[in-house]
């Protein structure tokens, strides 16, 4: 008997959202890259309290990613680990080159607008098959993103 059966979910309604959980892996991992070239490119008087904090968006990204990836263990999947896999599945562009504050803070911005629009709609499409353990981890995800936007927008004031 596969998982999926045994979870009592229904199997073509969950290819469904693994395919956009693939999706949501490969924009996490580019947006975990981008996250370090920030760490290491940030300059100017922010530099200290920027390169620690891109520090912890990094590792709690890390820590997403590999939730995501075994939530498409856990619904029978097999989760993409090929950087060049990423780069074809993902929404989110590699960047290089960020070394301002206010450069480093848009792009996450843009990079969390991006993650939650994803995010919204894998939850309906998980809620649709009552897969309530994939709507429970995105809407996490998106309590938690949504708060950082705000604050994010907070430090972008003048
Ligand atoms: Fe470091």
């Amino acid at each position: 008997m596969n998982t999926v059966n045994i979870l009592g979910l229904d199997n073509q309604r969950t290819q469904t959202t693994l395919a956009s959980l693939q999706q949501l892996l490969a924009d996490f991992q580019v947006y975990y890259t981008n996250l370090r070239g920030l760490h290491w490119n940030i300059k100017g008087p922010a530099f200290f309290t920027l390169h620690a904090q891109f520090e912890k968006m990094y590792d709690d990204v890390a820590a997403k990613v590999d939730e995501i990836a075994e939530r498409i263990l856990t619904l029978g999947g097999t989760p993409e680990n090929r950087f060049s896999g990423y780069l074809r599945q993902a929404e989110i562009q590699e960047v290089s080159g960020v070394d301002t504050a206010d450069g480093a803070l848009r792009l996450i911005l843009e990079t969390l607008q991006t993650l939650i629009a994803r995010e919204r709609s894998i939850l309906q499409t998980a809620a649709e098959a009552n897969d309530e353990g994939t709507v429970a981890l995105m809407s996490d995800y998106l309590r938690e993103q949504e708060k950082s936007i705000w604050m994010l927008n907070a430090s972008l004031q003048a």
